[in-house]
């Protein structure tokens, strides 16, 4: 087979490297990629929002299969446009991709369908929402309804903070149209679990369990980011947690959006709270988590083709996911400064070591090549750093050790990533 992956960070790259392993991929290919995939696909120099280009390109050389990794294409129809093309495509169409796309939209169907998440209201206008705040119990939770790169969730502890969150979304529109309408949600309190899922419409099959770092800083201090590191399975995710789940928010979910017209076929990424009152939805993403992806897909067994062209097909109940017994830990190596203002351009040093090291894996999300040909820093979040082990205890001194292996300027990672499997085993 001939497969293209579309987009160019840590997830994309290790969706690539797991398509690497199917003796079924002959030719893989990214667009636009980064410098580490560059190694196992061919990278394609197109962006992931020019569907014209990408179209053409994905026709001309007649791909079996498209996969589509980042949330604003998959929002903005890249599907669709794909499928129009005569492309076997791994991905929600637009119709379904609002499950992201629009919280709004997602809070919406989770009311309608019982599917447990915190009350909320939404507004249209800055008004009708500061009006609500004067008695809304604190601390209040404000989003954007649109997507705004993970960072549209506002925790506002005070009256004040929300009428802050208020005027930076809806009036200096921070994430512009994204915040033209907001949802404003009661807060929650307990353990947050990532639980990513693929999906062909009527099926659907749960992976192993996950869970992110958003913070910057250790101690989960400092601004949110994309993710400083991930690690898997979460301890939180029990057996009991896993089942309430199935029967209360995961097949619920996939039926509604099939009710409503939204067949949803891809990656259905469960952002959980697991609350005093049980587990909650906190948000849904539509597509493969990032760096959560880094943790989940070097455990799994499967041959990915095979699991994505089951979702394309609707043949995913004649799939079952098997998941190795043992864990796995991602430590981001970012650039100093990030999520706010960082250098690039930076030599990467020492991604050799990892060559022939089993259960260790280095998977660049912004590095590319210089003039001179080597690879650079060019990203807040450079590499994610692999391993795994026997346990999460061993998965994380792995990581750590691995994370020592490269080296370049302003090199920056947090030093508590899986810090919650101390307070666990003590
Ligand atoms: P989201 O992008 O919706 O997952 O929100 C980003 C982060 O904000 C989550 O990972 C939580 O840590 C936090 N968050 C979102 N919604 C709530 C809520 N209702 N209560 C408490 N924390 C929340
Ligand atoms: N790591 C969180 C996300 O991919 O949205």
């Amino acid at each position: 087979m001939k497969v293209l992956v579309i987009g160019g960070g840590g997830r994309e790259h290790a969706i690539c490297w797991k398509l690497a392993q199917s003796p079924k991929v002959k030719e893989l290919y990214c667009a636009p990629g980064n410098a580490g995939i560059a190694e196992i696909a061919r990278c394609v120099d197109i962006g992931v929002m020019d569907f014209e280009k990408m179209t053409e390109f994905a026709k001309k050389e007649a791909f079996d299969l498209v996969v589509v990794g980042p949330d604003d294409p998959l929002a903005a129809g890249l599907v669709d446009a794909l499928e129009a093309a005569g492309l076997r495509t791994f991905g929600p169409r637009k119709s379904a991709a609002i499950l992201e796309g629009s919280k709004a939209f997602s809070k919406d169907l989770m009311k309608k369908y019982g599917i447990p998440t915190a009350a909320y209201e939404t507004f249209d206008t800055p008004e009708a929402a500061l009006e609500y705040l004067e008695t809304a119990p604190v601390p209040v939770v404000l989003k954007a309804d649109g997507l705004a790169l993970g960072k549209g969730v506002l925790i506002c502890n005070t009256r004040e903070e929300a009428r802050e969150g208020v005027k930076t979304l809806m009036l200096d529109k921070q994430f512009g149209s994204a915040g033209d309408r907001i949802v404003v949600e009661e807060f929650m309190t307990g353990r947050e679990v990532s639980v990513l899922s693929f999906v062909d419409g009527k099926t659907i099959r749960i992976m192993t369990s996950a869970q992110d770092h958003k913070r910057a800083k250790d101690g989960d201090q400092g601004l949110n980011t994309g993710g400083m590191g991930t690690f898997s399975p979460s301890p939180f995710y029990t057996p009991e947690v896993d089942q309430f789940c199935r029967e209360h928010i995961y097949q619920p979910t996939v039926d509604a959006m099939a009710a409503e017209g939204r067949e949803f076929k891809g990656i259905i990424f469960f952002g959980l709270m697991l609350t005093a009152d049980g587990p909650k939805v906190l948000e849904y993403n539509a597509r493969f988590g990032d760096p959560e992806t880094q943790v989940v897909l070097p455990r799994m067994k499967n041959d990915i083709v095979d699991v994505f062209e089951a979702c394309v097909d609707g043949t995913l109940d004649q799939v079952e996911l098997d998941f190795e017994d043992n864990a796995a830990v991602c430590v981001v190596l970012a650039s100093a400064g990030y999520p706010e203002h960082y250098e690039k351009g930076y030599r990467i040093e020492g991604l050799e070591k990892f060559k022939d090291q089993d259960g260790y894996y280095v998977f660049h999300a912004g590095s590319k090549f210089d003039a001179e040909g080597n690879i650079v820093t060019n990203g807040g979040r450079v590499l994610g750093v692999t391993a795994k082990g026997k346990d999460l205890e061993e998965a994380r001194a792995n990581a750590y050790k691995a994370a020592e292996w490269v080296e370049f300027g302003n090199k920056y990672m947090r030093g508590d990533i899986g810090k919650a499997i101390d307070e666990l085993i003590g």
